[in-house]
């Protein structure tokens, strides 16, 4: 098995050793205000949304993760399992080791076998021009791309990357794809200084993808022999502090939230902050690994209630209410609200 394959194996082994249901994405610094009178039944409830501006039933999916090996192949089936039998969008890990090598592409395309006609999301680097965007597309009939962005991960990762010229790629391939793009981070957070320089390269689609759940810097330190970037592990926006400093550029982009998500509470407040739709990777392949696939579906189809109880807890009908909700920050994210807009 080549090196990229191989390293697919150790984030799905290393993310799942990491995993920890304590959440450090902030969002319990978030507060809600419930209604007692709601005057609303469960049936009037409606939590569907867009995803890159296509209708979701749900506004959750299962976010990125893997592809590439003979064990990455399974589980990516099994998620595409689960993502069809729900009505999810499902998105592959990067497929830029079956772009390497084209004997990899089945550990890919067994997603698409399984869901025919799904919502199914590609995902490249950003080091990837308008070809192999074309091509990745293409191996999974993907009906978006998603396109990560993760300088800090590469720098932390022994083979990695050491240059990062990845603005004209991604003008490139937005202009030059079919399909919509959905740019995202990959657990740091996407900050305002990037987002500017997202406008202007006439991108649509942002997943922010904070800091409070996997943790790439984390991860490839762990494969790394003297472990020397712990002090890095802190570092980015969380989940809660990226969506509030992505909202000074509410009109400009639509958000996907992720990083960290653990519960229906975590989705309803990214919606309140502003998302679109949640992603979500961590706690799906831990329930996936631990419960195998009837508790992943069990845990899915749980998460769609418990959304809609929320909401009517809130007294919120749709999303577009939701997103008019109000909410209170807790001094420590208040003061970094009123920060950023100085
Ligand atoms: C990821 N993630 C990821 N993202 C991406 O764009 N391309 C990739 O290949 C991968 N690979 C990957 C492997 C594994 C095992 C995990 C758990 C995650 C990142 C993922 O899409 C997401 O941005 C972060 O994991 C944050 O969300 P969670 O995991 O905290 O819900």
């Amino acid at each position: 098995m080549n090196i990229q394959a191989h390293r697919k194996d150790e984030h799905v082994i290393i993310a799942e050793k990491l995993y920890q249901k304590e959440a450090a994405n902030d969002l319990e610094y978030v507060e809600l205000l419930f209604d007692s009178l709601p005057e609303l039944s469960l049936e009037e409830i409606d939590i569907s949304t867009t995803l890159v501006s296509r209708p979701i039933s749900a506004p959750f999916f299962i976010n990125a993760m893997t592809g590439g090996s003979p064990e990455t192949g399974k589980i990516n089936r099994r998620l595409a399992r689960a993502a069809a039998d729900n009505d999810l969008p499902f998105a592959t890990g990067s497929q830029s080791v079956a772009l390497a090598d084209p004997s990899a592409t089945p550990y890919f395309t067994g997603a698409r076998q399984v869901d025919p006609n799904g919502f199914i999301l590609g995902n490249l680097g950003a080091s990837h021009g308008l070809d192999s965007a074309l091509a990745a597309i293409d191996m999974l009939d993907a009906q978006a791309l998603e396109i990560h962005l993760n300088p800090a991960q590469e720098l932390v990762m022994p083979e990695g990357d050491r240059s990062f010229y990845w603005q004209k790629n991604l003008s490139e391939i937005i202009a030059g794809l079919p399909v919509p793009v959905l740019v995202k981070e990959v657990g740091m957070g996407i900050s305002p200084k990037t987002l500017r320089k997202l406008q202007q390269l006439g991108v649509s689609y942002v997943d922010l993808s904070g800091a409070g759940g996997t943790n790439f810097v984390a991860i490839e330190n762990q494969r790394r022999h003297e472990k020397e970037f712990a002090f890095l592990q802190n570092a980015g926006l969380s989940t809660a502090k990226a969506l509030l400093a992505a909202q000074q550029f509410a009109e400009s982009f639509s958000f996907t939230a992720s990083g960290g998500i653990r519960n229906a509470l975590d989705i309803v407040k990214c919606l309140v902050l502003g998302a679109d739709n949640v992603g979500i990777s961590g706690l799906f392949l831990h329930t996936l690994i631990k419960q195998g696939d009837d508790g992943l579906d069990y845990l899915i189809k749980n998460l769609k209630v418990q959304v809609a109880k929320i909401m009517l807890l809130l007294g919120c009908r749709n999303i577009t209410e939701l997103h008019q909700e109000k909410y209170l920050l807790s001094d420590q994210l208040l003061s970094f609200k009123k920060q950023l807009s100085n």
